[in-house]
């Protein structure tokens, strides 16, 4: 009997969370950012997926939480496996069937986890072993935000100058990796947003006239960043962050049409942040696109934070998060 060839592997990411915001392409067929950004890696939400290829199949199959997917991102999934049969010089036809261990499309970043154990997955079944500068550069070009995923802990996407994006791909910030920062994940609501990150952010790049101030203030903010994090100075990361989001957010509201990824709950959590910094307590929060807020704060003051927000009537859940790890293989049957 002959016995067919295995190509199969899982892979799991866990989801960033943005301090310094990703918000614009430069080129947008190779997710080329306009700016650099930095991250947090989270230790509490994550993507699993398996991917099979096999001779058997006449074209790709997504199953995402137990669904078959529908047309479009079937689509979205055979262009991202293109790039791996490309890669690596196969035309094999892929079954890929990921959970979310996070809300999909809601503002908690399943897109980043999502192509990260995506792009782990299929290089391995297919294969290949990536280092880690080149799976972040494929990541990228499922979803920007996922190139960060590759690595754990605090992350830096340096946005790269050419053209074709081999200088654009994350890494690791050494000096952060151990500093144990608290994240509250605090969950408005689960639903799907209105407007994607990648609509919102094209929408802004192409119509907002606050776009520019955007990119006037985002390298600085970076290095703020970084030097905050070497000098262990949680008030200015803080401060730094929060401003970033705010600036990022303000581009939004002079798209055309405007937009605000914000709601009324999101509103009650940023003026609870600020309660709280007035009772001495240091705590800074961050929106990406959707009304979810995370809110920073060192691992003393987490009990006094928790129960502030869990208090809040529209707060539907708030989940803790620390820094969390890169890429895991949990199986590869490649051979
Ligand atoms: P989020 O805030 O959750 O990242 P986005 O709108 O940026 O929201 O991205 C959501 C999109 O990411 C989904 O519509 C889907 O196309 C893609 N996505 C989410 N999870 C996965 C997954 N596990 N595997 C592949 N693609 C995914
Ligand atoms: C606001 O990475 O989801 O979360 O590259 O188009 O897939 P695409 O966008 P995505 O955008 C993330 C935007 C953000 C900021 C960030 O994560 O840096």
């Amino acid at each position: 009997m002959k016995v067919g060839l295995l190509m199969r592997a899982t892979a799991r990411a866990f989801t960033n969370i943005a301090l310094i915001k990703y918000w614009g392409k430069r080129d947008e067929t190779l997710f080329l950012p306009m700016n650099s950004s930095l991250s947090l890696t989270l230790d509490k939400f994550y993507t699993t997926t398996s991917v099979e290829f096999c001779s058997c199949l006449s074209s790709d199959v997504f199953v995402i939480n137990n669904q078959l997917g529908d047309v479009k991102e079937v689509n979205k999934i055979t262009r991202f496996l293109d790039k791996v049969r490309k890669l690596s010089g196969k035309s094999l036809k892929a079954v890929v069937n990921t959970t979310n261990n996070v809300p999909t499309a809601a503002g908690f970043a399943s897109s980043a986890s999502g192509y990260a154990a995506l792009a782990a997955a299929a290089t391995k079944a297919i294969g290949m072993n990536l280092n880690p500068d080149s799976l972040s550069r494929l990541a990228r070009q499922g979803s920007g935000s996922a190139c960060r995923s590759i690595h754990g802990g605090l992350v830096e996407w340096q946005k790269g100058e050419k053209e074709d994006g081999t200088d654009s791909f994350a890494k690791p910030i050494e000096e952060g990796q151990d500093w144990d920062i608290s994240i509250f994940s605090v969950q408005l609501t689960s639903e799907p947003k209105a407007v994607s990150s990648r609509d919102g952010m094209k929408r802004t790049v192409e119509t907002s006239p606050f776009y520019s101030g955007w990119l006037a203030g985002v390298e600085k903010d970076l290095l703020l960043a970084k030097e905050a994090i070497k000098t262990r100075d949680f008030a200015l990361l803080g401060n730094i962050v929060e401003g970033n989001a705010l600036k990022m957010h303000a581009t939004t509201l002079g798209a055309d049409p405007p937009f605000m990824y914000w709601s009324s709950a999101t509103m009650d959590v940023i003026h609870e942040v600020q309660t709280l910094r007035t009772m001495g307590i240091q705590a800074f929060f961050t929106i990406d696109a959707g009304p979810n807020v995370k809110v920073l704060c060192l691992p003393k003051d987490e009990q006094i934070v928790y129960d502030v927000l869990g208090k809040l009537a529209k707060v539907e859940d708030i989940y803790l998060c620390h820094q969390g790890p890169g890429i895991t293989y949990i199986s590869n049957s490649n051979r």
